[in-house]
């Protein structure tokens, strides 16, 4: 088993450019599918959730190929298989993108049910809802999603949520389909807009994502397009988060900073100085830190995938603060393993009371999600002694090689690989 080795009490120094969004990454690359042509996608990041959508796209028949690192060519004009191996798809999430995928291009797709996952129930009512307005049939059998159109038509879709993955997944239906779709009370996430940038190079017709009605105008077939990835407020807000709970100084490059004004308002709030440029945005930590009341929403709201972080630093300002995590109800897991670092958190509800201004301790402790493991890294950062840290193949689906990126940062954190017997506290 691998696991982090944190050194407590350091600080951030450096500077960093920030990579390609997984969020839009996930997406963009199964989009790949919906031509016959060769698409050219740069700027993704290096992270196990990009190499198994490479794995999957491979079986599905793609031929993917790469000339320079995060760049590759897809070819999908051999893929004729509308079934992923179920034994790549599995507990992968994202894969449900290759619904409406795979629907938009054969009119079928055949995929296990995108697996629950550790922040709570996620249902796909509203993906489902979406393709069987658009006229699909949807059957689950044997915990296999069956999907069948004879042919798919435009349809006005309202949808019950605000869903990043519906909202995408409609549109990735509808860009072949038979005249006009309009998604009302669509997620408005950047990420969404970088989608639909793709494949409106490919050919397809997409306007008005970034607010909450998208209009889809379907053509019969997408060409070939070249596409780079904008970069990930998330990765970026974390270095952000991470500069100001352990009092450092950081330069975080190739930023969209509008992507961040949630993140740059909060992190001001809280007592941070932050510059910002034209792509870069400037962090230094403040010795005194203020409470906050922290409540994230869809975007532009401030975003469930830096609640955890953002919790991290919390417990570093003397006073009360509350975060109300309105996205998903089940993403306070991290909550359990910052108290026995000696964080003085209660829950009740959607909400947790953060008394601030306490030193943290080090504890072994176990990443559950992806953006937990990253608040858990910033814990041991600021905490007192070495933290051990479990659970890092959850953080490398979406932070590439993170030892690497916070040595650049000036921070020591080791990879180290141990027998999962042994691990203290397990
Ligand atoms: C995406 C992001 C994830 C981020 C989340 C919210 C990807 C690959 N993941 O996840 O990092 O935390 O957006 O910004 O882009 N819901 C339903 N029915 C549905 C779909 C969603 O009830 O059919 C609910 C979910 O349970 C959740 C809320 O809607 O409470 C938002 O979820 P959604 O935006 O769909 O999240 P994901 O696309 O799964």
């Amino acid at each position: 088993m691998e696991y982090l080795h944190i050194k407590g009490k350091q600080k951030i120094k450096g500077e960093i450019r920030v990579n390609g969004a997984k969020n839009a990454a996930v997406a963009i690359l199964p989009a790949a599918l919906l031509t016959e042509g060769v698409v050219k996608i740069d700027n993704l990041p290096r992270i196990t959730d990009i190499d198994k959508l490479v794995d999957i796209l491979n079986a599905l028949g793609a031929k993917v190929s790469s000339s320079e690192e995060r760049c590759l060519y897809i070819d999908s004009s051999g893929v004729d298989n509308f079934s992923p191996p179920p034994s790549l798809v599995n507990k992968f999430r994202a894969s449900y993108y290759l619904m409406g995928v795979l629907l938009g291009r054969f009119g079928k797709v055949a995929i296990p049910m995108p697996g629950g996952c550790n922040l709570g129930p996620r249902p796909i009512d509203q993906h489902i809802k979406g393709f069987t307005a658009l006229g699909a049939k949807v059957e689950l059998e044997h915990g296999i999603v069956k999907i069948k159109a004879k042919k798919l038509r435009g349809a006005h879709i309202y949808l019950d949520v605000v869903s990043v993955g519906a909202t995408i997944n409609i549109m990735l239906a509808a860009v072949r389909a038979e005249g006009k779709t309009i998604i009302e009370n669509a997620a408005k996430e950047p990420e969404i807009v970088d989608v639909a940038n793709f494949l409106n190079a490919m050919g397809a017709q997409v306007i008005g994502t970034g607010t909450d009605v998208i209009k889809i105008q379907g053509v019969p077939e997408l060409g070939q397009a070249e596409h780079t990835i904008i970069p990930d407020r998330i990765e970026a807000g974390t270095f952000m988060i991470a500069t100001a709970a352990t009092r450092g100084e950081a330069l975080v490059t190739e930023v969209i900073p509008k992507h961040l004004d949630p993140i740059i308002a909060k992190l001001k709030e809280v007592g941070a100085y932050l510059e910002v440029g034209p792509d870069w945005v400037k962090v230094k930590g403040n010795n005194v830190l203020f409470p906050a009341d922290v409540k994230t929403f869809p975007y532009p709201g401030f975003p469930t995938d830096l609640q955890a972080p953002m919790m991290v630093l919390l417990t570093q300002a003397p006073g009360i603060s509350f975060i109300t995590e309105n996205v998903f109800e089940g993403r306070f897991r991290h909550v359990d393993e910052l108290k026995k670092m000696g964080a003085r958190i209660k829950l009740g509800g959607r909400t947790a009371i953060i008394e601030g201004g306490y030193e943290l301790v080090s504890a072994p402790v176990r990443a559950m999600d992806l953006r937990g493991g990253a608040a858990f890294i910033i814990a041991g950062l600021i905490s007192r002694g070495e933290t051990v840290l479990a659970g890092v193949e959850h953080i490398d689906r979406g932070y590439e090689f993170i030892e690497e990126r916070l040595k650049q940062l000036g921070v020591n954190v080791e990879r180290k690989i141990i027998s999962d017997e042994v691990f203290p506290g397990k």
